[in-house]
């Protein structure tokens, strides 16, 4: 079992979300095809545990595809029924999600969706990890008890300054804010190599968020497999 730097036993490995956010390199069959490198690497690379975010039309069949655990990239705030449009938790589910993401900085939420998309996700027995740019309202989230929350300072996201780099700070504050209330941390932007992910691990974080440096690499394996081989 893994000790953060306060030597607190961590129960699960760490997280590395991966975000396919809406790139071509991750939309459709590439979605599979990316997602089946993921977890090829996995079954290698165990100190982690990647779980990948993928766009509502690929959920199912990337589920289908690979047995690493896939969430969505979004809820709506409703429960199954007369909604067109919408993504409700229940569909997500059945089309094979394990989580969500919900209030990313990209997609960005009124307190009254994230409350109701968070009564929705539990409901249907999906994880949750809500997002921040900052930690003002890290309370006022905590209150949603979401399974994580997930600091990612908007100015650095999709850039080649990660968080470690420029917010370690950061990350510190928001493990002693949200440890106490039993909200695990994650953090994500501009992460780009394997000691970006160790610091915030190092940090008390339970793991990251990553997009743009994995989804859009020339070789998404190779990237991947050195990371991992620097934790
Ligand atoms: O959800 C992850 C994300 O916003 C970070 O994106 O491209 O900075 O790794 P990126």
């Amino acid at each position: 079992m893994q000790k953060n730097h306060k030597g607190v036993t961590m129960k699960e490995r760490p997280l590395l979300l991966i975000n396919f956010k809406a790139y071509t390199e991750a939309t459709g069959a590439k979605a599979v095809k990316l997602a089946k490198i993921c977890e090829t690497i996995a079954r290698k690379k165990t100190q982690v545990k990647i779980i990948l975010a993928v766009q509502t039309a690929d959920l199912h069949r990337v589920s289908n595809a690979v047995s690493l655990d896939v969430y969505s990239q979004h809820l709506d705030p409703i429960p199954p029924g007369a909604f067109t449009g919408m993504i409700s938790a229940y569909s997500a589910r059945e089309a094979g999600a394990k989580g969500v993401i919900l209030n990313h900085s990209e997609h960005q939420l009124s307190q009254e969706h994230l409350e109701r998309a968070c009564y929705e996700a539990k409901r249907y027995g999906l994880r949750t990890v809500v997002c921040t740019g900052t930690l003002k309202n890290a309370h006022e989230l905590a209150a949603l008890s979401p399974d994580f929350l997930a600091i990612e300072p908007p100015e650095l996201i999709g850039g080649t300054l990660s968080v470690s780099e420029a917010h370690p700070d950061l990350i510190s504050k928001a493990v002693d804010i949200l440890q106490r209330k039993h909200v695990g941390v994650l953090v994500g932007a501009g992460i780009h190599s394997g000691p970006d992910v160790r610091k915030a691990i190092e940090l008390g974080a339970q793991g990251v968020l990553v997009s743009s440096h994995i989804v859009k690499a020339a070789n998404p394996r190779q990237v991947l497999l050195s990371w991992l081989e620097q934790l």
